[in-house]
């Protein structure tokens, strides 16, 4: 068993950043992730990081840019929070030696992104991601923060009391990637989920193949509650045979959007008279589909993005990246011809409740960055607004759980204070997604460990991981999880994206338990326990199964359309009865549905939802 004060479970931008706040505060503190921390998916953020820096600029107008991009759906003491904390956070970083793109003036350079009022996006050229992540692995070899690189994290050691609110988290178990070796890692002050996203859970995504949600779906059935979970974020520029991002960027440098007849559709078609092509994503990927489903759109698929105007210059100085990624991805050089782009996947703006402090509900867990749901993005993110969520919100969880004084949350965690009862459509069934007794299919708190000491949990759930493992390696006859992850992958983007229908989202429903019926059976072929990459994509496809499911519910309980779930049946946004953040907790192996209030009442001001038009 190793023993730590803080575990941070995940080595992206939220994960160093709060390992760093943690070793600050004095915690011994250690890092245990999947990857080794620079080959994170940090590193393919492109575009930016929104902050007011400018005295042209305020933290407020960036609160209410967030306000109205999360078409209010957003908690307002988290959105406040983001803006008031982002400015000093990039000074931090360029203190730390981040190579920012510069003005002539020696300024850090900002840029116009979508649905933001003020050019307030700063940048390192394409590669905002990658610059990030190396300046803060510097920090952390100059601190010596203990690292446990290719450990994955398979479960929480969680006590197993009846309300999760009673909980409490002891530690994490590992599995060495490397080794086989499966160990507990005790925390004696708290755990940090930073895991990231879980685009895997689609077919065309700009996520790697790592991002399959494993610290939500881990919190989720340790009974946290998952928040806002329908709310998927499709970004309108993805190479069509990869999925490979392009950035936001080339529109806020004056990249334009054409469709097969040469239009400038966003403003010939009217789907955002002001602001064309950097309205915000929600409504740049609704009106990307919307020609290629009326026929306007190039080979069926995808419209064209065209930056040739910008010149050279211009591109190589300030999207150089960009040049590469088309060339190499789409083949296509974008110096000479327009890029084919169409809508993909590209986050989630829910995940695991928190606090705006990164607590959770149960006592020494914490989560912070894309797996985390502080509330800050509602039902949409503005581009340029997650690196902030990772620095702003990973400090303040790496503070809190090292024990640092943080003051009243103002954000409710949990079944507590104001919360109704949910309730899906009548025929639709919630169901039993875990059947009693399936090793495979395990996962949640340790049973009989309510009230025990906090080695013994986190010895309880490692016994547990072993059992896991053994009967996936040893078991005769099964099938490989590689089908099952296709299918659900296949059936999301067919009915859980941009455009959803209920029959769609009932047929999706339908087809993820089918696909959970046959992961109880599934085998593992490699026997090897050196580098069983079978080993760590079967247990991810659980996960996976997992969130499809939540995501699913959450789409189909909220008959309105709201930022980006859009309903076919119900086209407008109904604030009288959905100003309120969807709910769905693990409650014995049922999800359970329940919605909490959103919070709109600011330091100084009540955020009024408004028509939102771009
Ligand atoms: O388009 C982009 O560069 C992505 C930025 C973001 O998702 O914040």
């Amino acid at each position: 068993m190793y023993e730590h004060d803080v575990i941070v479970v995940g080595a992206g931008g939220a994960g160093l950043r709060a390992a760093i706040a943690a070793q600050e505060e004095g915690a011994d503190v250690a890092i245990v992730s999947k990857l080794h921390p620079v080959r994170s998916h940090t590193g393919a953020a492109e575009g930016g990081i929104n902050a007011a820096l400018r005295d042209a600029d305020s933290w407020e107008d960036h609160a209410y840019d967030t306000m109205k991009g999360s078409d209010y759906l957003g908690d307002a003491p988290a959105i406040e929070t983001l803006t008031q904390e982002s400015p000093e956070e990039v000074i931090q970083l360029e203190h730390w030696g981040m190579a920012f793109s510069r003005d002539d003036d020696g300024r850090v350079s900002q840029r116009p992104f979508g649905g933001l009022s003020f050019p307030r996006t700063t940048y390192a050229g394409a590669e905002t991601g990658h610059q990030l992540l190396h300046t803060m692995y510097e920090q952390l070899v100059k601190r010596g923060i203990e690292v446990y690189d290719e450990w994955y994290v398979m479960d929480l050691a969680v006590t197993d009391e009846e309300r999760p609110e009673d909980r409490e988290c002891h530690g994490v178990v590992g599995y060495d990637i490397q080794t086989g070796e499966i160990s507990g890692f005790q925390a004696n002050d708290g755990v940090i989920l930073a895991t990231g996203g879980l685009g895997q859970v689609y077919d065309h995504t700009t996520n790697a193949v790592a991002n399959t949600g494993d610290g939500v779906a881990m919190a989720y059935r340790a009974g946290v509650p998952i928040e806002d979970m329908e709310f998927i974020q499709f970004h309108p520029t993805t190479l069509p045979s990869t999925g490979v991002l392009i950035t936001e960027g080339v529109r806020g440098e004056g990249g334009i959007l054409y469709n097969e007849d040469g239009e400038r559709f966003m403003f010939e078609h009217g789907y955002a008279n002001n602001d064309g092509e950097l309205a915000s994503r929600d409504v740049v990927s609704r009106a990307e589909l919307t020609e290629v489903n009326e026929g306007r759109g190039i080979d069926d698929e995808y419209v064209h993005l065209d930056m040739r105007h910008l010149g050279e210059d211009r591109i190589v100085d300030r999207l150089e990246n960009i040049v590469h990624l088309s060339k190499d991805f789409e083949g296509v050089d974008p110096l000479e011809e327009p890029m084919p782009v169409k809508p993909g996947q590209h986050y989630a703006m829910g995940g695991i409740e928190t606090n705006e402090h990164g607590e959770t509900c149960v006592s020494g867990l914490y989560a912070a960055g894309e797996c985390a749901c502080a509330s800050v993005h509602g039902s949409n993110r503005l581009g340029g607004n997650a690196l902030p969520e990772l620095i702003v919100f990973g400090k303040m969880a790496g503070y809190h759980a090292a024990g640092k004084e943080m003051g009243e949350a103002e954000i409710e965690t949990g079944q507590r204070g104001d919360y109704e009862v949910g309730e899906l459509e009548p025929g639709v069934e919630i169901g039993d997604v875990q059947p009693a007794g399936d090793a495979v299919a395990d996962g949640g708190v340790a049973a009989g460990t309510a009230g025990a000491a906090p080695d013994d949990v986190v010895q309880q759930a490692v016994e547990r991981q072993r059992g896991r493992v053994e009967k996936l390696l040893n078991r005769e006859e099964g099938i490989g999880h590689s089908a099952v992850r296709d299918e659900i992958q296949e059936t999301m983007t067919e009915y859980v994206n941009v455009f959803r229908e209920e029959s769609g989202l009932e047929q999706a429903l339908a087809e993820i338990r089918a696909a959970r019926e046959r992961y109880r059976d599934v085998k593992v072929s490699d026997p090897s326990r050196t580098f069983n990459t079978d080993l760590i994509h079967t247990i991810e496809t659980r996960n996976i199964i997992d969130l499809a499911e939540a995501i699913t519910l959450g789409a189909l309980a909220r008959d309105e359309f709201r930022g980006a779930h859009w309903r076919k049946e119900h086209q407008e946004r109904k604030d009288d009865s959905w100003l309120k953040h969807t709910m769905l907790s693990w409650n014995d192996g049922e999800p359970e549905l329940w919605y909490r209030p959103v919070v709109l009442e600011g330091e100084n001001k009540e955020y009024e939802p408004k028509v939102r038009s771009y």
